[in-house]
């Protein structure tokens, strides 16, 4: 799973400058800088609606920007939506995004979705395929589950299959979009012990998350997002106990008690 940017502590693998992000008629994201060192795990917080989703899926290229500039992984995206596909291809391989609803193939088996991207994207011969996802399943617990469909899976196996198939492709780092958010206590604990060990094993992990006990435990940082621009960015117990700004303050009372 070693990816030559991972060995490279310190680097910024993600640079945010001044962007600017509109969805429909709303002004979503404004002006807002940010910086991710290769290997840190930072968890965006926030209210419904400041912006998190947009922010993630402008990393990725699913939504375009109009102003600002963007480098993840040493790749620049281009505002406007002139990205070019391969450097798209380039940056979604290296940072793999993972939604809240897996987006699995519901036609395709376990074993199937996970090969899926080193077949058609890395363009592995079937056997290497074959063997890294189940190398892969093993590793998220789900061994004995390569023959089996998505929808005779549980939640948190159907999002511990999305983890694996975005592993599949090597990743430097991961994107999660609330990959918790559906699940049960006990499987959100599974979900969240796996990228606890993904960290441990040195990948950038930069997460939209409502779970604020392992925003505080696990994340480097965090990041607090409010009105398309960043109120709060710092260690957990910095942003957690000694918030900046009264805006901070009675959101994380609300989230805390
Ligand atoms: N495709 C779209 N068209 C129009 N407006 C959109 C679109 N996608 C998002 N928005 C709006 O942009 C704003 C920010 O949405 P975003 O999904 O980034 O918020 P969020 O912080 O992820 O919220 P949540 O915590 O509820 O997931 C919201 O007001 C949302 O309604
Ligand atoms: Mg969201």
């Amino acid at each position: 799973m070693k990816n030559p940017e991972q060995e490279i502590p310190g680097k910024n693998v993600v640079e945010i400058q001044g962007l600017w992000c509109h969805r429909g008629n709303l002004q979503v994201v404004k002006g807002l800088d940010l910086t991710i060192q290769q290997g840190e795990t930072v968890a965006i917080i926030g209210p419904s609606g400041g912006g998190k989703s947009t922010l993630l899926r402008c990393l990725n290229g699913l939504t375009t920007f109009e102003k600002g500039s963007i480098k993840v992984g040493g790749e620049s995206l281009l505002s406007g939506g002139k990205t070019p596909a391969n450097k798209l291809r380039n940056i979604r391989q290296k940072y793999g995004m993972i939604f809240q609803d897996y987006r699995l193939f519901p036609h395709k088996n376990v074993l199937a979705n996970v090969m899926e991207g080193p077949l058609a994207v890395n363009g592995a011969r079937p056997e290497q395929a074959r063997q890294l996802a189940e190398g892969l399943l093993e590793r998220v617990g789900l061994g004995q589950f390569g023959n089996r469909f998505p929808n005779s899976l549980s939640g948190g196996q159907q999002q511990r299959v999305a983890i694996a198939r975005t592993l599949a492709m090597r990743p430097a780092g991961l994107l999660c979009d609330e990959i918790t958010a559906a699940l049960d206590p006990e499987r959100k604990g599974d979900v969240l012990g796996l990228l606890a060990e993904l960290k441990a094993e040195g990948l950038t992990i930069l997460m939209v998350t409502h779970e604020m006990g392992f925003a505080r435990r696990s994340a480097d940082r965090i990041v607090l997002l409010d009105g398309g621009t960043i109120i709060e960015n710092g260690p957990p117990e910095q942003v957690l106990d000694r918030p900046r700004s009264e805006r901070s303050h009675a959101f994380l009372k609300g989230v805390l008690g």
